[in-house]
């Protein structure tokens, strides 16, 4: 008797673990996995702390607390001018990761269709596969990482029910603009379509870019879920606390899921939730100009090596086409990066995972650094990767 079911089976292991592994035998400087390695604020740590001593220690309520969904509420139309009720509007959910899932589970019945576009973060498609849903991808490609209008409108028919939208995005850093929204928004409308929103990274924007929130779109409200988390924001990865909003009717199938996989979220970590998301303007302005700094440092590292950059607008990400500075022997991006972990000491992830396997060879050239790092991570990161420039 095989121990693995069917529908796991062919999900193999996620590249983070091989790289993670590799890293950690050759001492390489880690800018693979999207995760901080410095703290989050202390105000946001102490809440928690707090919340542990105060005896909030037992099950929330399944949507989560009230203070919680109430400062989730705010801090949406604080930013966005997004009007929501926090008692049927708002969802907490353990990260954005199990918000994603409990939507595609609660809103997609087995034999739809859902639209990725690609390179898709990777869980979203394993997701649809638990959930008995197919996945259309629509590639996004160019040096600003574009769909092709007419292919997302092929990708449409009469079985999809969903698309995912993630802005800003990872891997490529690319955040959607208002138009590319639009022509979203337009044709999920003309196919009566859910759009799922994850937009983890929606404070991580740089030089002028702006995060647009599809679900404030004429007539997107109605027909949008949006899924953001605390872990990206305010630097504690680790805890997963995210939520998911949106009209009652989109909630309430969401919740229908949720209420069956983890019930409720960890009460003393959703009263620290409540405590970051009211944090002044001054911390994210602040995120924001730290971010900056740490895009433009490896940025500018990673032009003088030689290769070529994708300057992101947004996200933890910056992603490199590897040719031209890799030696000859080295052929696709797991080579690259385990070629750059083994003879550089820095370690990245490659960008094929985050493609389809069809498509794999539009991933080959490309691997992503992740900039979420300590000013002395970074230095010592540039520092190794420069003496490759001067090879
Ligand atoms: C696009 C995207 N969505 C979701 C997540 C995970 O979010 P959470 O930790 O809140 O589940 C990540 C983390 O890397 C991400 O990059």
């Amino acid at each position: 008797m095989s121990a693995m079911s069917q529908r796991v089976a062919g999900f193999g292991t996620t590249v983070f673990v091989e790289i993670n592994n590799l890293a950690q035998q050759h001492k390489a400087v880690n800018l693979g996995q999207g995760a901080p390695d410095f703290d989050g604020p202390p105000e946001v740590l102490r809440a928690a702390v707090e919340a542990v001593n105060s005896a909030l220690n037992q099950y929330a309520p399944g949507i989560g607390m009230p203070a919680v969904r109430q400062a989730i509420a705010t801090h949406a139309e604080r930013f966005y001018d997004q009007k929501l009720n926090p008692d049927t509007e708002v969802l907490v959910t353990a990260g954005a990761t199990e918000g994603v899932f409990a939507a595609i589970l609660g809103l997609t019945d087995p034999g739809d269709e859902a639209i990725v576009f690609e390179p898709v973060y990777d869980t979203y498609v394993p997701n649809m596969v638990m959930a008995g849903v197919t996945p259309r991808y629509v590639p996004l490609r160019g040096d600003n990482w574009e769909f092709d209008p007419d292919e997302l409108a092929k990708a449409f028919n009469s079985r999809t029910r969903a698309i995912i939208i993630n802005t800003p995005h990872n891997p490529t850093g690319k955040v959607f603009s208002r138009d590319e929204l639009r022509a979203i928004a337009e044709l999920c409308h003309k196919h009566d379509v859910v759009a799922i929103t994850d937009e983890v990274y929606e404070h991580i924007l740089y030089d002028d870019a702006m995060h647009t929130r599809l679900a404030t779109l004429p007539g997107m409200h109605e027909r949008t879920l949006t899924i953001s988390s605390l872990g990206k924001t305010f630097s504690v990865t680790g805890w997963k606390v995210g939520w998911a909003m949106g009209p009652t009717a989109l909630v309430n199938a969401v919740n229908q899921a949720h209420q069956f996989i983890t019930y409720a979220v960890a009460s003393p970590l959703q009263a620290a939730a409540a405590a970051a998301l009211s944090l002044p303007l001054s911390f994210f302005e602040n995120l924001q100009a730290s971010y900056q700094s740490r895009r433009d440092q490896i940025v500018d590292v990673l032009k003088k090596v030689g290769f070529k950059v994708f300057k992101p607008a947004g996200s933890f990400f910056v992603m490199i086409d590897w040719r031209g500075v890799a030696p000859k022997h080295v052929e696709n991006d797991m080579q690259f990066a385990q070629w750059l972990i083994r003879d550089v000491s820095v370690a990245c992830i490659p960008a094929s995972p985050f493609y389809q396997e069809s498509d794999k060879h539009l991933g080959k050239h490309f691997a992503r650094f992740a900039v979420c790092k300590k000013d002395e991570t970074l230095a010592l990161a540039a520092e190794r990767l420069l003496q490759l420039g001067m090879r």
